[in-house]
Formats: structure tokens, sequence, C-alpha cells
């Protein structure tokens, strides 16, 4: 079978940016992509572009690919926009590298961008309802946070995770993120702020919630055989997976188990031939604090129920056995929502090639990461493995 490789990843700053819009934004990911190529890349030679995005702030929902592409020079792509609502990023990877492995095309862009600040706290919890199940959750006025609160509440109640295990998450992660000078929060915060902020769905506060962000993110995936011509530390896509679930948490089999995440890991897994004990580091979706203890269990790091004792223990703190979301995650880095997967991977191939800008966040030694990418409140999600 053939193999894909990553040759270039690029991002730009994620945060609160009114004077920026999506194409300027994109740009912004594109030039770094361009410029992170070693030995060099001519546009021309993309042939295919898959772009992640949800909405952009609700104002831009057509033609997107084509939009934000053109602005780069490129107007000879088969281009097309992935939409799977916080999960796009993840699944335009598994677009390219389907693209590359069907031998339709040899070099392949994967991005994603999202433009969230340009409408109202209200409105922004509107559009991203729609990525939920509409017809019940949302009419009975159902957002995010108050879905992983009730995955947070049922989690505590079966298996006696503690509050304080949550707000660990979220000081682990902002920590993280104020080493990463394109995060949007790049501050570090106290366990007492952790525990105290402002209520937004009980037991959820505003420290277990990722925030609403600007942003985009870009890879070059190419044909594994050609992977040496742009660079000598190419990042091999390992494996994937995508896999589906009832977009309404009533109707799944367990309120404190993803099943989309644990399908998707699996079909990871096999492709790759590895299997979780060989998993050096992760970018986990922790779109809630609630949500990384999750994935924790569902990617197989830990048996389930026992995710809050492994983030205690500290195995996942950027000097544990296997740090996760050494980027600051979902929580502190920022969640744009379709550019959060492929922003992902532009954090695991800059860790594998051991590239990050600031050695404080750099995990020593890394030769194999996982990203995971949750769409909705589990409707989908898509699971990577990265290899140096
Ligand atoms: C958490 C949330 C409710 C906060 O929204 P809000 O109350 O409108 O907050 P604001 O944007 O007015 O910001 C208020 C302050 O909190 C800060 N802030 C906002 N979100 C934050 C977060 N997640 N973490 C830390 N600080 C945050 C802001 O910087 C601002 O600080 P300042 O007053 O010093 O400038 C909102 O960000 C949210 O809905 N997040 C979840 C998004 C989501 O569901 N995504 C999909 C996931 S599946």
């Amino acid at each position: 079978m053939k193999k894909v490789a990553i040759v270039g990843a690029g991002q730009s700053r994620y945060g609160d940016f009114p004077d920026k819009g999506i194409k300027e934004l994109f740009f912004e990911a594109y030039k770094d992509m361009i410029s992170s190529v070693d030995n060099g890349i001519d546009p021309k030679s993309i042939e295919s572009a898959y772009i992640g995005n949800l909405g952009s702030g609700g104002f831009q929902l057509g033609n997107m690919s084509a939009l934000v592409t053109e602005y780069c020079g490129l107007t000879h792509l088969n281009t097309m926009r992935i939409e799977n609502a916080c999960a796009s990023g993840g699944y335009a990877i598994i677009a390219a590298a389907m693209d590359v492995l069907s031998g339709a095309h040899e070099v392949v862009l994967a991005g994603g961008v999202e433009k969230m600040t340009d409408v109202s706290g209200m409105k922004q919890k509107y559009w991203l309802g729609v990525s939920g199940d509409t017809e019940y959750e949302r009419l009975a006025g159902t957002t995010f946070a108050g879905l992983y609160a009730l995955m947070a509440q049922r989690h505590m109640h079966e298996f006696g995770t503690k509050r304080e295990q949550l707000s660990m998450v979220a000081v682990k992660n902002h920590k993280n993120g104020a080493q990463n000078p394109k995060a949007q929060f790049q501050r570090e915060i106290t366990m007492e702020q952790a525990l105290k902020g402002p209520i937004v769905a009980h037991p959820l506060n505003l420290f277990d919630c990722c925030s609403t962000t600007d942003g985009a993110s870009a890879l070059i995936i190419c044909d594994a055989d050609m992977a040496k011509k742009y660079t000598d530390t190419p990042v091999y896509v390992a494996g994937f997976g995508g896999a589906s679930d009832f977009l309404a948490i009533h109707d799944r089999v367990s309120t404190v188990a993803l099943e989309g995440t644990k399908r998707a890991a699996a079909a990871a897994y096999k492709m790759s031939g590895l299997s979780p004990k060989d998993i050096q580091t992760a970018e986990v979706h922790d779109c809630f604090t609630i949500a990384e203890l999750l994935a924790y269990e569902d990617l197989g790091f830990c048996e389930k129920g026992k995710g809050g004792q492994y983030m205690e223990e500290g195995h996942t703190k950027l000097d544990g056995d296997r740090p996760v979301n050494a980027s600051g995650g979902l929580k502190s880095k920022g969640h744009p929502i379709g550019s959060t997967g492929t922003g992902m991977a532009y954090e695991m191939f800059n860790q594998l090639r051991g590239t990050i800008q600031k050695p404080a966040r750099q995990v020593k030694g890394a030769e194999v990461g996982l990203i995971h990418n949750v769409g909705g409140s589990g409707g989908t999600v898509a699971v990577s493995i990265l290899r140096r």
C-alpha cells in the first residue's frame, strides 16, 4: 500500500482579530506552510486542497475552499470544503491522505480556517449548536457546554472523578499555552482561579471551556515516495480513522465515553500497526476539560473511569511520560473550529521534528504522536497517528 507524508505545515496566530478576514487568516497559515518546506515547493505543484470550515461566523457559507485558496494565488486546484463540525480539519487530513493514496493526486493541501469572533456571543452559541442534534437537544436549549456538563456530571457520579481533576487539565493546558507564541491565551492560571471561574454550565466554569477563536492552518501532504524531494525529515501519516456516532447523547450507548473516538482510534491503530502504548505524545480535543479525560480513556491511554487519576498522576504534563496538548490544547491555544484538526497536525509536525519555537514546550525525543479531533459532542471523530 502507498504511504503519505506531511512535508510542510503552517499556522496563523490564533486569537481575536477584528482587523483580519477569512482570506487574510488563511494566507498567513499558507505563507507559513510554504516557508516551512525545507527544500522549497512550487505552489503550482499543489494539485488538490481540502479546507475544513464550519461557517466562519455564519457569514461566508459557500465556496469557502475556492475563496481562500484563490487569495493565495492557487486557481488551478481540485478543491473542496470539508464540513464535519469541529472535526472538519481532522477530516481534511483524511480526505487529503485518501486523495494521495488513491493515486489521483501526488501533492495535496489540507487546511482549515474559521473566523468566529465577528458575531456576538449569543449568535456564536446559536451557530455552533447546528453541529449537534438540532431536533431534540437544541429545542431543549442545550449548548455544547451544557452537553459536556452532563457528561462531566455522569463521570463524577459513576467514577468519583473530582472537580479538582477537571481543573488540573485547565492549569496544565494554560501552562503549555503560555509557551506557545501562536496561542490565543498565552497566560498561566492557578488552581484557585481554575476552580473559581464563573459557572457556564454546572459543573463546568469558564476555565473548563475552550474559547471562540479566529485562526487558520495548512499542511502539505504528498506521496511518501516523493517526500524526500521536499525535506530530509518528513512526518508520515502512519494511520488514520474517522468514525461517526449518534448526534444526540441521549441516543448513545454511554454518556461517559465517545464511541466515535474508540472506533476512529481503533481504525488508526490498525492501519499503523501501533497500539496506545506506542503513542509518546498526543494533541486531543479538550473542548471542555472533561473531554480531555474522556479522550485519555477512549484512546486507550488508561482504563475507563481512570482519566481523572491519570491526569492527577502527571502522565500527561510536559515532563510526564506521555505529554498531552503540549500546544496548550483547545483550552489555551484556541479552537477556531475548521482549523483545529490541521492545527493539531501543525503542532505534531513540529513536535516530531524537534522544531518547536520555544524549547520549554518541546516534547523530547518523541517519534510517534496522535491527533484527535471531535465534531459536535462526538457525532464525528477523526484520529491520525503521525510518525517521524
Ligand atoms: C466559555 C464561553 C461561554 C465564554 O464566553 P463569554 O462569557 O461570552 O466570554 P467573553 O468572550 O465575553 O470573555 C470574557 C472574558 O473571559 C475570557 N475568556 C473567554 N473565554 C475564555 C476561556 N475559554 N478561557 C479563559 N478565558 C476566557 C476573555 O478573554 C475575557 O477576558 P477579559 O474580560 O479579560 O477580556 C464561550 O467562550 C464559549 O461558549 N465557549 C465554548 C465554545 C464552544 O462550544 N465550542 C465548540 C466546542 S464543541
